[in-house]
């Protein structure tokens, strides 16, 4: 029998649903009275939140009380209230002032469990830890359980502009600003911040990094405070990002110079002005001298000297300043062989190490590129002995599918966190740097970009969530296994049928191979449009400009020279053990191999194939692979929610048509570049194709899409203005049965063009391109695919397509393919 899956959810509940647990829940065993010993607002957070979890899970009837206990109860209390207690408990481990103890004990009489926490915070911690065990169906009886967090700083930044729009946000407007100022309804900024304490987050930066000054004229600031008043309750810390050019830009002063008196006295004002309205301010971000930001370079002075004079300001109210070290020329000459942005950060910031004020972290992007779907870690996180550092994840999905793409990021994050960068010894892995366990540093952290908007599912995606959970879980516990992390997320947010939940985890798990599978495999960086939406394939947009994301894919092979004997040097930026790794074409790994060697495409791998083999498999492979996620997910059918189901069924076929899109593109790019043919003959053959420029035409035209690989043979069809409907159609010429249809067309977001399909005059679907892709031409961002399962055809019949176009989009169709139908 299935299990009753639960009533239909929009995701907005995210993994805090509380879903009763039925008759046989662990948490059944538990008091129905939460005792609150001690008071503040974040206790008094907890104890709601606690009642309102077992409400939801286990039914109704929860009693409170405050400063007493008559029975048995479940009761909160801080290690400084517990220690004036006629007790006398012993954590085995130390709490730190973010940790819990879970804990059984008799208090005057009564049996209790005891959420204890170091400071309140660690008693909010402590409630979500209890009620994701009762989620999960996990033991709660004699619990004797301390956690404390790895690193003392758990931060995400959201990139929001006043405007409402978010850089690189796909989960709608912004939650927290619209039409240049703080929005007047920030219930689900609170809800937000409520999300971010259940996974152990206490800091969120609310606005872009590319920074609008006015978020420090002083009638700006108390819109701020507000965020801070929804933020309080859940002990999340509101900072924000600054402009570093606000002394002039904002402040009036003719310089931003650091080192200038004036400058250091404009910031000293400006952060007492904040604190006197946002006493627990947590501080500011910082993205300068890079991407056209203004910064201390103006002047010839260093990131340490801008740091600093933040730092100094902030310093008397306990704020801290993480100043990001993704800092590089983006006008790089391409000409140059030696010339590499990879190396920028390092280059920049190792030579200051121990210059900065100790309230300075460095924020260092996990790879010396830009969140490629796989990069190297950076060499600079093994490159500051003096200095904190933070190493900063993207949660957001800018290079890795933007939330259309199933990638669930924490299987990378782990093989970022647990990789040894042999700082000076063996066993220095990113996270011990990091949480300043390696060389002894007093504070650093994770920083996660999430970006998260005003769409019911947060992120625009139900299944992407799982990487806002697994950022806070691995900032906690960067020892937790990306699998155990998946499993629980399944059982929060899906339940614990013992069907779903394996299902969805192993989903998630393998879905970032996936991903890389049929993008940018080897190593090679995404080959996505770097110049624009980051999104589908652009091969070619790496090169030949200053941008540095440079794969280096000509006629003879594809890689860039990283190396210290021949090439940019970039690997001299590690340690010696480091270096070994990656320096010969002996031992490099695969995976990485085309971000450190340029090699022929004939050159075979560690994994007994030629690059261009392999390329073309897993492009191959991975869209393969893509369609199976569809498969795994209809498995589910009946045990998840309706709505569900249907929505993430939806995101998973189009990834599934995104992916062949994607495998085309890529597999034809390289056909033509190297004129090495695929030993399995599918690259460049598609024998169950119609390409719509070779079907019989009525008003449509065919024209060269750009770029020339995004489209089946270069070439597709659009209806031109001032024409109100176009036709192609072709006569099917295969045996009679029962087939699929797949009909590319582009999708773009300047128009809703309409489709009609007949077979012979009957029509047999309909549909309207009215998604919200990011292009408004039609290329690899907009191309979709529309499958029609299960149509009749007999050969003669005539299969005619119809497209209506809409404003400037002119309904535009690539090909049409035929498959025998259950694929
Ligand atoms: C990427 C991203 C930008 C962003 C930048 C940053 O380059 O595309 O939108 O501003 O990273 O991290 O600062």
């Amino acid at each position: 029998m299935l299990a009753a899956p639960s009533s239909a959810e929009t995701g907005a509940a995210a993994w805090l649903r509380y879903a009763p647990v039925g008759e046989t829940g662990s948490g059944r065993t538990l008091p129905r009275h939460v005792v609150l010993l001690g008071d503040s607002l974040v206790l008094r957070t907890a104890q709601q939140e606690l009642v309102r979890g077992l409400d939801g899970m286990l039914g109704g009837a929860m009693s409170t009380a405050t400063n007493q206990i008559k029975k048995n109860s479940i009761v909160l209390v801080t290690r400084p209230d517990l220690d004036k207690l006629p007790l006398s408990l012993h954590p085995a481990a130390a709490l730190g002032p973010e940790g819990f103890w879970l804990t059984d004990a008799k208090l005057h009489g009564h049996d209790c469990l005891l959420i204890i926490g170091g400071t309140d915070r660690g008693v909010l911690y402590g409630v979500f830890a209890l009620l994701r065990k009762i989620a999960e169906g996990a033991n709660v009886k004699n619990l004797n359980e301390v956690q404390a967090p790895a690193a003392p700083f758990r931060w995400v930044n959201q990139w929001d502009n006043l405007n409402g729009t978010i850089e690189r946000g796909y989960g709608g407007k912004s939650i927290f600003f619209e039409d240049g100022a703080v929005r007047a309804d920030l219930t689900r900024a609170a809800d937000y911040a409520r999300l971010l304490a259940s996974v152990g987050i206490n800091g969120c930066s609310v606005n872009n990094v590319n920074a609008d000054p006015r978020m420090l004229q002083s009638d700006f600031l108390p819109q701020l405070a507000r965020f801070a008043d929804a933020f309080r309750p859940w002990g999340v810390k509101l900072s924000i990002s600054v402009d570093f050019s606000s002394p002039k830009a904002v402040g009036g002063l003719s310089t931003f110079d650091p080192l200038d008196p004036k400058v250091a006295e404009w910031w000293r004002r400006k952060v007492d002005e904040i604190y006197r309205l946002i006493p627990d301010f947590g501080g500011f971000v910082v993205k300068a001298d890079s991407e056209g930001r203004s910064g201390p370079s103006s002047y010839g002075r260093s990131p340490a000297d801008a740091a600093n004079v933040l730092a100094r300001a902030l310093k008397p109210h306990g704020g801290v300043v993480f100043y990001r070290a993704f800092v590089y020329n983006h006008h790089l000459d391409w000409r140059n062989p030696k010339n590499d942005r990879a190396k920028a950060a390092y280059d920049i910031f190792h030579p200051l190490d121990g210059k900065f004020d100790d309230n300075v972290i460095v924020q260092i992007k996990y790879g010396p590129i830009d969140f490629q779907v796989r990069e190297p870690v950076s060499p600079l996180l093994g490159g500051l002995e003096k200095t904190n550092e933070a190493v900063e994840l993207q949660i957001t999905q800018e290079y890795t599918g933007q939330q259309r793409h199933l990638c669930f990021l924490a299987p990378m994050w782990k093989e970022v966190l647990d990789f040894d960068l042999h700082a000076g010894r063996d066993g220095t892995p990113v996270k011990d740097l990091v949480a300043g366990k390696t060389f002894h540093r007093p504070i650093g952290g994770f920083v996660g970009v999430a970006n998260v908007g005003s769409d019911p599912t947060w992120l625009g995606s139900i299944l992407a969530m799982a990487n806002i959970y697994a950022f806070g879980r691995v900032a906690w516990d960067p020892n937790l296994s990306a699998g155990a992390i998946a499993q629980e997320w399944t059982r929060l947010t899906f339940g614990n049928d013992r069907v779903v939940a394996p299902t969805i985890a192993a989903m998630q798990l393998a879905s970032w191979h996936i991903y890389e599978s049929y993008t940018g495999p080897l190593g090679a960086g995404t080959l996505t449009n770097i110049l624009g939406s980051h999104y589908g394939p652009g091969i070619e947009s790496s090169e030949r400009n200053g941008w540095g994301q440079w794969h280096r894919a000509d006629h003879e092979g594809i890689g860039m020279d990283r190396t210290i004997a021949t090439g940019t040097g970039f690997i001299g930026q590690y340690w010696p053990a480091v270096q070994r790794l990656y320096e010969t074409l002996a031992q490099c790994p695969d995976e990485l191999l085309l971000f450190f060697h340029h090699v022929p495409y004939d050159y075979v791998l560690h994994a007994g194939k030629t690059v261009i083999q392999y390329i073309y498999d897993s492009h191959y492979d991975g869209a393969e692979e893509a369609q199976k996620l569809v498969e795994d997910w209809k498995s589910l059918k009946g045990r998840v929610d309706e709505e569900r189901y249907a929505t993430v069924l939806a995101q998973l076929e189009y990834q599934a048509g995104h992916a062949i899109v994607w495998r085309d593109a890529i597999c034809q790019w390289f056909l033509r570049m190297s004129g090495i043919a695929d030993v399995k003959g599918r690259a460049g053959h598609y024998p169950n194709r119609v390409e719509a420029e070779s079907m019989e035409l009525s008003g449509y035209v065919s024209f060269n899409v750009t770029p020339w690989e995004t489209a089946s043979a270069g070439k597709a069809i659009e209806c031109p203005a001032p024409a109100k409907s176009c036709t192609a159609s072709f006569h099917f010429d295969r045996p009679a049965g029962r087939y699929a249809l797949d009909v590319e067309y582009f999708d773009q977001n300047n128009g809703e063009s309409k489709f009609r399909v007949y077979i012979a005059d009957r029509l047999i679907d309909e549909w309207i391109a009215n998604d919200h892709l990011p292009t408004t031409k039609p290329d690899g961002d907009s191309s979709t695919r529309r499958r029609i399962q299960g149509v009749e055809l007999r050969p003669g019949d005539e299969i005619r397509i119809e497209g209506i176009p809409d404003r400037d989009e002119r309904a535009p169709v690539d090909y049409v393919e035929i498959f025998p139908a259950v694929r």
